[in-house]
């Protein structure tokens, strides 16, 4: 339902002081007028609301129209000069223009930089891992090798699966390592590299197994396992300095239309989790193997996602929390849910 702003539109006057209640509150406020446009988001939008389940799409339509008539007459518009206390933004037919009104705080600067980036042209965003890797294959994480047999397989295979998807302008992103930029390469496309999609960088424990981190660092393994979202590699990142890391790249996924990333295990399971609003507790656990295309594509309120094992075996490279994280257990115990690996 629209909001009316605070004292407009006939409500009680505000208890809090002025200078508070301006600095909490922002507005956002969409304004439609082009008849093409509110047809097309009844028919994208609405029609999928419980509302018009099993209904014919016209009567929908008709309803939705009648529904519009009777907002407008209670809905209060946000006033340029009798409102031009308030911090808002206004959006004009999904973005062909914007009002924006004092701005106050960080936050709202980026809410403000936020909605003036996203758009609703259909496209799909495609991830995938970089092709299993030489340290894949051993069981270390982190570091820099080049692709396995098996990887090159996939690299090739992947280019034939993106050709046949026929995407139309299909923008190609890497990180800067070199098993991301081996995938890219077969597709024989040009591509860009961002430093902000590398791996997660596991300091003093990169290129280290799972077994070699429990053997030097026990308690870290256990502090991990305890809160693995938080917990930061000595000299290294967590993953909640990955999805700070990473806002940039989702900023510019959001103003891109169909996009192909090629990236790393933890920092797929953060765009991830951004596209599909997964929890902080949820987002590191979240299943991203080897060798699988995932294609998100947005629709009304959420995103749609469609997996495709291209079929090239490759190693688990998933490890599960597991039962005892306590920095008292045993190792067998710390290292019972590491993935097989040479
Ligand atoms: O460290 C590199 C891995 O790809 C991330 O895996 O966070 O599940 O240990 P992990």
């Amino acid at each position: 339902m629209p909001l009316t702003p605070p004292g407009r539109g006939g409500g009680s006057s505000s208890a809090l002081p002025k200078r508070r209640a301006t600095r909490q509150v922002f507005f956002i406020e969409s304004i439609c007028d082009d008849p093409d446009i509110i047809e097309a988001n009844i028919m994208e939008v609405k029609l999928s609301s419980p509302d018009y389940e099993d209904c014919d799409k016209e009567e929908a339509l008709d309803d939705f129209l009648k529904r519009i008539e009777c907002y407008k007459t209670t809905y209060v518009c946000l006033d340029e000069e009798k409102d031009r206390h308030l911090s808002y933004i206004k959006i004009f037919n999904v973005g062909s223009r914007y009002l924006v009104n004092r701005v106050q705080d960080h936050i709202q600067s980026r809410i403000v930089y936020y909605l003036m980036n996203i758009h609703v042209t259909p496209r799909s965003i495609y991830l995938s891992r970089h092709g299993e890797s030489e340290l894949n294959l051993l069981g270390r994480i982190g570091g820099d090798s080049g692709l396995s047999l098996q990887g090159k397989k996939y690299a090739s295979v992947m280019a034939d699966f993106i050709r046949n998807q026929a995407i139309k302008d299909l923008k190609v992103w890497t990180s800067h390592m070199k098993r991301t930029i081996q995938t890219a390469e077969a597709l024989g496309v040009a591509y860009e590299q961002w430093k902000a999609l590398n791996e997660i960088d596991a300091g003093v424990c990169e290129e280290m197994t799972y077994e070699e981190i429990q053997e030097n660092y026990p308690e870290e393994f256990a502090m991990r396992d305890q809160d693995k979202y938080r917990y930061r590699y000595p000299k290294g990142e967590s993953y909640e300095d990955l999805v700070h890391r990473l806002e940039p790249v989702i900023m510019e996924l959001e103003r891109q239309e169909n996009v192909l990333v090629i990236c790393h295990q933890a920092v797929m399971r953060c765009l991830l989790a951004y596209f599909l609003d997964k929890t902080a507790d949820e987002l590191p656990y979240l299943k991203c193997p080897l060798h699988t295309v995932l294609k998100l594509t947005p629709v009304a309120y959420g995103c749609k996602v469609e997996s495709f094992y291209l079929n090239i075996k490759a190693v688990n490279t998933h490890r599960e929390r597991p039962a005892n994280v306590d920095v008292t257990r045993r190792p067998e115990e710390a290292l019972r849910t590491v993935p097989e690996h040479f």
